[in-house]
């Protein structure tokens, strides 16, 4: 269940309206790498965690909710920004001009031009946020991913973060408002928080690599092939050890085309810097397959379930702050 806490996680402050950038932080609001795509991304996976990984599926409904926490800081930071553009369009009959709220000329022509550039913005929201880009795309659910396997989820989370990250940082550079810079560097910051939570969570995944259950073909996890002519450029993506385990190493393939004609299409192909034989890959897979299918299965009552355990919830009175609240639960290991 959710609760609404009015008071915003961090307080915002606005020096002036700007409807320029109001229109720029949609972006955070209803845009590819907004707030309200990652809250719907967490939100969506934690529902596959919740049985067989109890402790993702907490980590993943407590970012969740953050990130719903701060889709409310950016609608707010909007509204101010664009504070008094209500009043205005409600004053229909006397089409009152908009001198009251740009205190000058300049920003009055600012102002009819971004109306001009995005009219919906104002003539649909009236001076409130839009689930959209800065450009006026409607939110949708493609931007969200969630592929039901937590080495595969945590990774997109990871990219997630970083890319509200380096949004925040860009459009830092499009505000003088130090209210404004202050609630950016907040959300920035914690875009930061989320990425190493996440990180965190993959490594407590043991293995985590690769991503899903089966295991590579020997025969090519450890190729590097040469796809280009002119100067080629070696380092640790495709020579020596890498970021492979001891013990193991790149292929480097110098002439791709020569490999694959001499190896009739691969058919010849030989396992090159990787030390497993593709039986003990296959092995390795179907011990893997038969763990993490264990895992969800075991958390699967036979019939008659129920999503919730009220015996063991934690609100002691009512109006009291919830009881065993603040004991946190060790993860089961
Ligand atoms: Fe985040």
């Amino acid at each position: 269940m959710f609760c609404h806490v009015k008071e915003l996680q961090f307080d915002v402050h606005v020096e002036e309206p700007d409807p320029r950038f109001a229109s720029l932080l949609l972006e955070q609001f209803g845009g590819g790498n907004g707030e309200l795509k990652a809250a719907m991304q967490y939100f969506v996976q934690a529902f596959s965690c919740r049985k067989p990984y109890p402790e993702k599926y907490d980590l993943l409904m407590d970012i969740a909710t953050e990130e719903l926490s701060h889709l409310e800081i950016v609608g707010a930071t909007i509204t101010m920004l664009l504070d008094g553009i209500n009043g205005e369009l409600k004053d229909a009959a006397n089409n009152v001009e908009w001198v009251d709220i740009m205190n000058d000329n300049a920003k009055k022509e600012q102002f009819i031009h971004e109306a001009v550039m995005d009219p919906q913005f104002l003539s649909l929201s009236g001076g409130g946020p839009k689930l959209s880009d800065s450009q006026g795309n409607p939110w949708t659910a493609n931007y969200v991913t969630a592929n039901g396997d937590p080495t595969v989820d945590l990774r997109s989370n990871i990219a997630a973060e970083s890319r509200a990250k380096i949004v925040y940082e860009y459009l830092m550079q499009f505000t003088d408002d130090p209210g404004v810079k202050d609630t950016l560097g907040f959300l920035m910051t914690r875009e930061i928080a989320h990425f190493k939570q996440f990180q965190a969570a993959l490594e407590d995944i043991q293995p985590n690599f690769p991503p899903g259950v089966l295991q590579g073909d020997p025969r090519f996890t450890h190729k590097y092939f040469n796809m280009s002519n002119g100067e080629d450029v070696r380092g640790p993506w495709n020579q020596g050890q890498g970021p492979w385990q001891n013990g193991e190493q790149w292929e480097y393939i110098e002439d791709p085309v020569n490999q694959v004609v001499s190896s009739q299409g691969q058919k010849s192909a030989k396992a090159g810097g990787d030390k497993k034989s593709s039986k003990e890959a296959k092995k390795k897979s179907q011990e893997l397959s038969k763990q993490r299918s264990q895992e969800i299965k075991q958390s699967m009552s036979k019939k008659g379930k129920n999503w919730s355990d009220y015996s063991a919830s934690r609100a002691s009175q009512p109006g009291s702050p919830s009881g065993d609240r603040d004991k946190p639960r060790q993860r089961p290991s």
